[in-house]
Protein backbone atom coordinates (compact mmCIF):
# COMPACT_ATOMS: atom_id res chain seq x y z
CA UNK A 1 0.00 0.00 0.00
CA UNK A 2 1.36 3.68 -0.66
CA UNK A 3 1.76 6.06 1.52
CA UNK A 4 -0.72 8.09 -0.71
CA UNK A 5 -3.69 5.42 0.34
CA UNK A 6 -2.45 5.06 3.96
CA UNK A 7 -2.60 8.66 4.42
CA UNK A 8 -6.11 8.72 2.66
CA UNK A 9 -7.50 6.08 5.42
CA UNK A 10 -6.21 7.79 8.09
CA UNK A 11 -9.14 10.16 9.38
CA UNK A 12 -11.18 6.41 8.65
CA UNK A 13 -9.02 4.50 10.65
CA UNK A 14 -8.55 7.24 13.25
CA UNK A 15 -12.52 7.41 13.62
CA UNK A 16 -12.78 3.76 14.32
CA UNK A 17 -10.42 3.61 17.00
CA UNK A 18 -11.90 6.73 18.85
CA UNK A 19 -14.69 5.10 18.72
CA UNK A 20 -13.36 1.88 20.12
CA UNK A 21 -11.67 3.83 23.13
CA UNK A 22 -14.82 5.62 23.85
CA UNK A 23 -16.80 2.15 24.16
CA UNK A 24 -14.92 1.47 26.79
CA UNK A 25 -15.77 4.40 28.81
CA UNK A 26 -19.50 4.24 28.53
CA UNK A 27 -20.01 4.46 32.00
CA UNK A 28 -23.16 2.07 31.75
CA UNK A 29 -20.57 -1.02 31.43
CA UNK A 30 -20.11 -3.05 33.76
CA UNK A 31 -16.53 -2.49 34.26
CA UNK A 32 -16.50 1.13 33.21
CA UNK A 33 -14.19 3.40 35.77
CA UNK A 34 -16.44 6.42 35.22
CA UNK A 35 -19.30 5.25 37.28
CA UNK A 36 -18.00 4.59 40.40
CA UNK A 37 -20.13 2.31 42.74
CA UNK A 38 -18.19 2.30 45.79
CA UNK A 39 -16.62 5.09 48.00
CA UNK A 40 -12.85 4.33 47.16
CA UNK A 41 -13.84 4.06 43.22
CA UNK A 42 -15.87 7.73 43.47
CA UNK A 43 -12.39 9.00 45.18
CA UNK A 44 -10.30 7.57 42.05
CA UNK A 45 -12.73 8.99 39.62
CA UNK A 46 -12.59 12.91 41.46
CA UNK A 47 -8.42 12.37 41.19
CA UNK A 48 -8.85 11.35 37.13
CA UNK A 49 -10.69 14.25 36.75
CA UNK A 50 -8.61 16.89 38.75
CA UNK A 51 -5.59 15.65 36.76
CA UNK A 52 -7.15 15.31 33.47
CA UNK A 53 -8.71 19.62 34.19
CA UNK A 54 -5.11 20.54 34.88
CA UNK A 55 -3.47 18.80 32.26
CA UNK A 56 -5.70 20.19 29.92
CA UNK A 57 -5.28 23.74 31.47
CA UNK A 58 -1.59 23.24 30.97
CA UNK A 59 -2.15 22.08 27.21
CA UNK A 60 -3.70 24.96 26.18
CA UNK A 61 -1.43 27.52 27.84
CA UNK A 62 1.01 25.97 26.57
CA UNK A 63 0.01 25.77 22.91
CA UNK A 64 -1.41 29.20 23.09
CA UNK A 65 2.03 30.87 23.88
CA UNK A 66 3.77 28.19 21.16
CA UNK A 67 1.50 29.33 18.39
CA UNK A 68 1.35 32.90 19.53
CA UNK A 69 5.38 32.72 19.37
CA UNK A 70 5.83 30.83 16.17
CA UNK A 71 3.57 33.82 14.29
CA UNK A 72 4.72 36.57 16.76
CA UNK A 73 8.50 36.32 16.61
CA UNK A 74 8.47 34.02 13.19
CA UNK A 75 11.70 35.48 10.86
CA UNK A 76 10.38 37.88 8.76
CA UNK A 77 14.05 38.35 6.92
CA UNK A 78 16.89 36.78 6.08
CA UNK A 79 19.11 39.27 7.91
CA UNK A 80 16.73 39.42 11.04
CA UNK A 81 17.75 38.16 14.56
CA UNK A 82 14.54 38.14 16.86
CA UNK A 83 14.75 39.80 20.52
CA UNK A 84 17.00 37.36 22.85
CA UNK A 85 15.88 36.70 26.23
CA UNK A 86 18.60 34.31 27.26
CA UNK A 87 19.45 34.75 31.06
CA UNK A 88 16.43 36.79 32.03
CA UNK A 89 16.42 35.55 35.68
CA UNK A 90 12.38 36.57 36.20
CA UNK A 91 11.38 34.98 33.59
CA UNK A 92 13.62 31.60 34.71
CA UNK A 93 12.29 31.95 37.93
CA UNK A 94 8.39 32.22 36.56
CA UNK A 95 8.54 28.92 34.56
CA UNK A 96 10.03 27.00 37.89
CA UNK A 97 7.20 28.63 39.81
CA UNK A 98 4.24 27.77 37.77
CA UNK A 99 4.65 24.45 36.89
CA UNK A 100 5.83 23.33 40.88
CA UNK A 101 1.75 25.07 41.87
CA UNK A 102 0.15 23.02 39.13
CA UNK A 103 2.58 19.81 40.40
CA UNK A 104 1.22 20.34 44.08
CA UNK A 105 -2.20 21.23 42.98
CA UNK A 106 -2.56 17.61 41.39
CA UNK A 107 -0.34 15.97 44.30
CA UNK A 108 -2.07 16.93 47.27
CA UNK A 109 -5.37 15.26 46.59
CA UNK A 110 -3.68 12.45 44.58
CA UNK A 111 -1.90 11.22 47.90
CA UNK A 112 -4.64 11.84 50.22
CA UNK A 113 -6.68 9.47 47.65
CA UNK A 114 -3.73 7.04 47.81
CA UNK A 115 -3.59 6.70 51.35
CA UNK A 116 -7.37 6.72 51.97
CA UNK A 117 -7.72 4.12 49.03
CA UNK A 118 -4.91 1.75 51.67
CA UNK A 119 -7.21 2.68 54.76
CA UNK A 120 -7.92 -1.03 56.29
CA UNK A 121 -11.25 -0.63 57.62
CA UNK A 122 -12.63 1.67 60.96
CA UNK A 123 -15.37 0.51 61.30
CA UNK A 124 -15.90 -1.07 65.02
CA UNK A 125 -18.73 -3.83 63.34
CA UNK A 126 -17.28 -7.43 62.87
CA UNK A 127 -15.35 -7.31 59.68
CA UNK A 128 -16.16 -9.32 56.62
CA UNK A 129 -12.75 -10.80 56.28
CA UNK A 130 -12.06 -12.17 53.04
CA UNK A 131 -8.81 -14.07 51.55
CA UNK A 132 -8.30 -13.87 48.08
CA UNK A 133 -5.62 -16.28 46.39
CA UNK A 134 -4.55 -15.69 42.66
CA UNK A 135 -3.80 -18.78 41.20
CA UNK A 136 -2.87 -19.35 36.98
CA UNK A 137 -5.65 -18.88 36.05
CA UNK A 138 -8.56 -17.83 38.42
CA UNK A 139 -9.41 -16.53 41.76
CA UNK A 140 -9.81 -18.23 44.81
CA UNK A 141 -11.56 -16.69 47.69
CA UNK A 142 -12.51 -17.90 51.20
CA UNK A 143 -14.89 -16.38 53.55
CA UNK A 144 -12.88 -17.04 56.39
CA UNK A 145 -15.62 -15.23 58.59
CA UNK A 146 -18.26 -17.44 57.65
CA UNK A 147 -18.07 -20.80 59.39
CA UNK A 148 -20.78 -23.80 59.65
CA UNK A 149 -20.82 -25.49 62.91
CA UNK A 150 -18.48 -28.32 61.84
CA UNK A 151 -15.73 -25.55 61.14
CA UNK A 152 -16.15 -25.49 57.05
CA UNK A 153 -16.19 -22.17 55.80
CA UNK A 154 -17.21 -21.04 52.31
CA UNK A 155 -14.39 -21.17 49.64
CA UNK A 156 -15.78 -19.95 46.10
CA UNK A 157 -14.19 -19.35 43.03
CA UNK A 158 -14.20 -16.12 40.60
CA UNK A 159 -17.43 -14.63 41.45
CA UNK A 160 -17.27 -13.02 44.74
CA UNK A 161 -20.65 -11.95 46.92
CA UNK A 162 -20.17 -8.99 49.41
CA UNK A 163 -23.10 -7.37 51.36
CA UNK A 164 -23.84 -3.70 50.10
CA UNK A 165 -22.43 -0.69 52.55
CA UNK A 166 -20.33 -2.77 54.79
CA UNK A 167 -16.63 -2.85 54.51
CA UNK A 168 -14.82 -6.42 53.42
CA UNK A 169 -11.35 -6.68 53.86
CA UNK A 170 -9.21 -8.43 51.66
CA UNK A 171 -5.99 -10.21 52.81
CA UNK A 172 -4.66 -11.56 49.41
CA UNK A 173 -1.53 -13.39 47.93
CA UNK A 174 -0.36 -15.48 44.91
CA UNK A 175 -0.16 -19.14 44.67
CA UNK A 176 2.44 -18.79 41.78
CA UNK A 177 3.38 -15.14 40.18
CA UNK A 178 2.14 -11.44 40.33
CA UNK A 179 -1.97 -10.94 39.64
CA UNK A 180 -3.44 -8.28 40.35
CA UNK A 181 -7.11 -7.58 41.79
CA UNK A 182 -9.09 -4.79 39.78
CA UNK A 183 -13.20 -4.33 40.11
CA UNK A 184 -13.42 -0.94 38.82
CA UNK A 185 -16.29 -0.53 40.24
CA UNK A 186 -15.48 -0.34 43.33
CA UNK A 187 -11.67 -0.06 43.49
CA UNK A 188 -8.63 0.42 42.20
CA UNK A 189 -5.80 -1.99 41.29
CA UNK A 190 -3.76 -3.59 43.60
CA UNK A 191 -1.11 -6.05 42.98
CA UNK A 192 -1.23 -10.04 44.43
CA UNK A 193 2.33 -10.96 44.95
CA UNK A 194 3.38 -14.49 45.91
CA UNK A 195 4.89 -14.28 49.58
CA UNK A 196 3.93 -10.77 50.44
CA UNK A 197 0.31 -10.62 51.56
CA UNK A 198 -1.12 -6.99 50.30
CA UNK A 199 -4.72 -5.87 51.74
CA UNK A 200 -7.84 -4.10 49.74
CA UNK A 201 -11.05 -2.93 51.42
CA UNK A 202 -14.18 -3.19 49.43
CA UNK A 203 -17.40 -1.29 50.06
CA UNK A 204 -20.16 -1.33 47.80
CA UNK A 205 -22.90 1.48 47.90
CA UNK A 206 -25.64 -0.77 46.62
CA UNK A 207 -26.88 -4.36 45.82
CA UNK A 208 -26.55 -5.47 42.10
CA UNK A 209 -28.95 -7.15 39.95
CA UNK A 210 -28.44 -10.83 39.87
CA UNK A 211 -27.44 -10.40 35.92
CA UNK A 212 -25.57 -7.53 36.26
CA UNK A 213 -22.61 -7.75 38.48
CA UNK A 214 -19.55 -5.36 38.74
CA UNK A 215 -16.98 -7.08 36.28
CA UNK A 216 -13.37 -7.45 37.38
CA UNK A 217 -9.73 -8.35 35.71
CA UNK A 218 -6.26 -9.76 36.64
CA UNK A 219 -4.65 -7.05 35.45
CA UNK A 220 -1.56 -7.97 36.07
CA UNK A 221 0.25 -10.07 32.91
CA UNK A 222 0.48 -13.59 34.55
CA UNK A 223 0.84 -16.06 31.73
CA UNK A 224 -1.22 -17.42 28.55
CA UNK A 225 -4.79 -17.20 30.37
CA UNK A 226 -3.98 -13.87 31.72
CA UNK A 227 -7.29 -12.37 29.96
CA UNK A 228 -9.40 -15.15 30.98
CA UNK A 229 -8.59 -14.44 34.53
CA UNK A 230 -11.77 -12.22 35.28
CA UNK A 231 -13.42 -11.16 38.52
CA UNK A 232 -17.61 -11.17 39.15
CA UNK A 233 -18.30 -9.18 42.28
CA UNK A 234 -22.29 -9.58 43.11
CA UNK A 235 -23.24 -7.00 45.73
CA UNK A 236 -25.97 -8.21 48.21
CA UNK A 237 -28.48 -6.63 50.80
CA UNK A 238 -27.97 -7.51 54.31
CA UNK A 239 -31.45 -10.29 53.77
CA UNK A 240 -29.91 -11.48 50.97
CA UNK A 241 -26.07 -11.71 51.75
CA UNK A 242 -27.54 -14.43 55.01
CA UNK A 243 -29.31 -16.07 52.28
CA UNK A 244 -26.36 -16.73 50.22
CA UNK A 245 -23.80 -17.49 52.71
CA UNK A 246 -26.61 -19.95 54.54
CA UNK A 247 -26.89 -21.67 51.23
CA UNK A 248 -23.03 -21.96 50.50
CA UNK A 249 -22.19 -23.39 53.88
CA UNK A 250 -25.14 -26.54 53.42
CA UNK A 251 -22.86 -29.47 51.90
CA UNK A 252 -23.79 -30.34 48.25
CA UNK A 253 -26.28 -33.22 48.63
CA UNK A 254 -26.52 -35.16 45.81
CA UNK A 255 -24.07 -38.18 44.36
CA UNK A 256 -25.98 -40.07 42.07
CA UNK A 257 -24.73 -40.89 38.32
CA UNK A 258 -21.17 -39.24 37.71
CA UNK A 259 -20.16 -39.69 41.09
CA UNK A 260 -17.51 -42.46 40.19
CA UNK A 261 -16.28 -40.66 37.13
CA UNK A 262 -15.88 -37.18 38.96
CA UNK A 263 -14.47 -39.00 42.21
CA UNK A 264 -11.90 -40.86 39.81
CA UNK A 265 -10.82 -37.54 37.61
CA UNK A 266 -11.90 -34.32 39.34
CA UNK A 267 -10.97 -34.94 42.95
CA UNK A 268 -7.48 -35.16 41.89
CA UNK A 269 -7.30 -31.63 41.96
CA UNK A 270 -10.66 -29.91 42.84
CA UNK A 271 -12.28 -30.39 46.26
CA UNK A 272 -16.06 -30.85 46.76
CA UNK A 273 -18.21 -31.25 50.00
CA UNK A 274 -20.88 -33.89 50.06
CA UNK A 275 -23.55 -35.22 52.05
CA UNK A 276 -22.39 -38.53 52.17
CA UNK A 277 -25.33 -40.52 53.79
CA UNK A 278 -25.90 -38.19 56.85
CA UNK A 279 -21.86 -37.96 56.99
CA UNK A 280 -20.63 -34.30 56.16
CA UNK A 281 -17.36 -35.22 53.91
CA UNK A 282 -14.88 -33.33 51.86
CA UNK A 283 -14.04 -35.12 48.91
CA UNK A 284 -10.57 -34.27 46.83
CA UNK A 285 -6.39 -33.25 48.30
CA UNK A 286 -6.94 -33.02 51.38
CA UNK A 287 -5.01 -29.91 53.09
CA UNK A 288 -1.42 -30.93 53.31
CA UNK A 289 -1.17 -31.82 49.42
CA UNK A 290 -4.28 -29.50 48.49
CA UNK A 291 -1.37 -28.02 46.59
CA UNK A 292 0.30 -25.30 47.98
CA UNK A 293 0.42 -24.61 52.05
CA UNK A 294 0.59 -20.89 51.76
CA UNK A 295 1.86 -19.10 54.87
CA UNK A 296 2.73 -15.42 54.13
CA UNK A 297 3.53 -13.14 57.41
CA UNK A 298 2.00 -15.47 59.41
CA UNK A 299 -1.32 -16.25 57.78
CA UNK A 300 -2.32 -19.62 57.05
CA UNK A 301 -3.70 -19.04 53.31
CA UNK A 302 -5.72 -22.81 52.79
CA UNK A 303 -4.47 -22.55 49.36
CA UNK A 304 -6.54 -25.16 46.85
CA UNK A 305 -5.01 -26.46 43.33
CA UNK A 306 -7.76 -26.06 41.42
CA UNK A 307 -11.65 -24.06 42.04
CA UNK A 308 -13.34 -25.64 44.71
CA UNK A 309 -16.37 -27.23 42.88
CA UNK A 310 -19.09 -26.97 46.13
CA UNK A 311 -21.88 -25.60 44.97
CA UNK A 312 -20.84 -24.94 41.84
CA UNK A 313 -24.29 -25.34 40.16
CA UNK A 314 -24.84 -21.96 41.60
CA UNK A 315 -22.12 -20.08 40.16
CA UNK A 316 -23.14 -18.13 36.75
CA UNK A 317 -19.59 -19.03 35.05
CA UNK A 318 -16.73 -21.10 35.52
CA UNK A 319 -13.20 -21.33 34.16
CA UNK A 320 -12.01 -17.83 35.50
CA UNK A 321 -15.26 -16.17 35.11
CA UNK A 322 -14.54 -16.36 31.72
CA UNK A 323 -17.43 -18.94 30.52
CA UNK A 324 -21.14 -19.06 31.07
CA UNK A 325 -22.38 -22.25 33.20
CA UNK A 326 -23.86 -24.00 30.46
CA UNK A 327 -24.43 -27.52 29.63
CA UNK A 328 -22.93 -26.42 26.40
CA UNK A 329 -19.69 -24.73 27.79
CA UNK A 330 -19.28 -27.30 30.43
CA UNK A 331 -19.58 -30.07 27.88
CA UNK A 332 -16.77 -28.37 25.69
CA UNK A 333 -14.69 -27.54 28.06
CA UNK A 334 -14.34 -31.04 29.97
CA UNK A 335 -13.74 -32.60 26.72
CA UNK A 336 -10.58 -30.18 25.23
CA UNK A 337 -10.28 -28.03 28.26
CA UNK A 338 -7.38 -25.78 26.35
CA UNK A 339 -9.26 -25.11 23.99
CA UNK A 340 -11.38 -22.92 25.28
CA UNK A 341 -9.44 -21.51 27.76
CA UNK A 342 -5.68 -21.43 26.91
CA UNK A 343 -3.58 -23.08 29.79
CA UNK A 344 -1.53 -25.70 29.04
CA UNK A 345 0.94 -25.29 26.09
CA UNK A 346 1.21 -28.88 25.46
CA UNK A 347 -2.50 -28.62 25.12
CA UNK A 348 -3.16 -31.45 22.57
CA UNK A 349 -2.14 -34.30 25.13
CA UNK A 350 -4.31 -36.54 26.90
CA UNK A 351 -3.19 -36.83 30.92
CA UNK A 352 -3.57 -39.90 32.75
CA UNK A 353 -4.79 -40.16 36.45
CA UNK A 354 -1.14 -41.71 37.23
CA UNK A 355 0.59 -38.31 35.72
CA UNK A 356 -1.39 -36.21 37.41
CA UNK A 357 -1.08 -38.39 40.83
CA UNK A 358 2.70 -38.60 40.33
CA UNK A 359 3.11 -34.72 41.12
CA UNK A 360 2.98 -33.47 37.85
CA UNK A 361 -0.05 -31.47 38.09
CA UNK A 362 2.45 -28.33 38.73
CA UNK A 363 3.89 -28.45 35.79
CA UNK A 364 0.79 -28.97 34.08
CA UNK A 365 -1.23 -25.68 33.91
CA UNK A 366 -5.29 -25.57 33.72
CA UNK A 367 -7.28 -28.40 33.23
CA UNK A 368 -6.08 -31.73 31.88
CA UNK A 369 -7.71 -33.15 29.28
CA UNK A 370 -8.20 -36.93 30.19
CA UNK A 371 -9.99 -37.84 27.32
CA UNK A 372 -13.26 -38.81 28.43
CA UNK A 373 -16.35 -40.25 26.94
CA UNK A 374 -19.25 -38.56 26.14
CA UNK A 375 -21.60 -40.65 28.33
CA UNK A 376 -18.80 -39.87 31.55
CA UNK A 377 -19.01 -36.13 30.42
CA UNK A 378 -23.05 -35.76 29.83
CA UNK A 379 -23.00 -37.31 33.65
CA UNK A 380 -20.61 -35.16 35.71
CA UNK A 381 -22.09 -31.95 33.76
CA UNK A 382 -25.49 -33.24 35.14
CA UNK A 383 -23.92 -33.43 38.59
CA UNK A 384 -21.51 -30.61 38.80
CA UNK A 385 -24.93 -28.41 37.65
CA UNK A 386 -27.14 -30.05 40.38
CA UNK A 387 -24.58 -28.95 42.85
CA UNK A 388 -26.29 -25.56 43.12
CU1 LIG B 1 -3.49 -13.18 36.79
CU2 LIG B 1 -3.07 -11.77 34.95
Amino acid sequence: MNLKRIMRMLPFLCLVILSIAAMGCYPDHNQSTFDPKGPVAEAQLVIFWWILIGGLIVTVLVEAALIYAIFKFRRKSDDEMPKQVHGNTRLEILWTVIPAIFLAVIMVPTIQTLFYAAEAPKSTLPQHTLEAIGHQWWWEFEYVDEVASDGRTIITANELHIPANRDVYLTMTSADVIHSFWVPKLNGKRDVVPGRITNLTLHADAPTPLDHPHLGQCAEFCGLAHADMRIRAFVHDAAGYNEWVAGQLEPNLATGPGWDTFRAFCTLCHQVTIDDGGAIVTFGPSIPDRGLTLTVDGVDFKSSRAPNLTHFGSRSTFAGATFANTVEHLSSFIDDPSSLKPMDPDRNELRTVDEIKDGQRDRILGMPDYGLDQAEIDAVVRLLRSWN
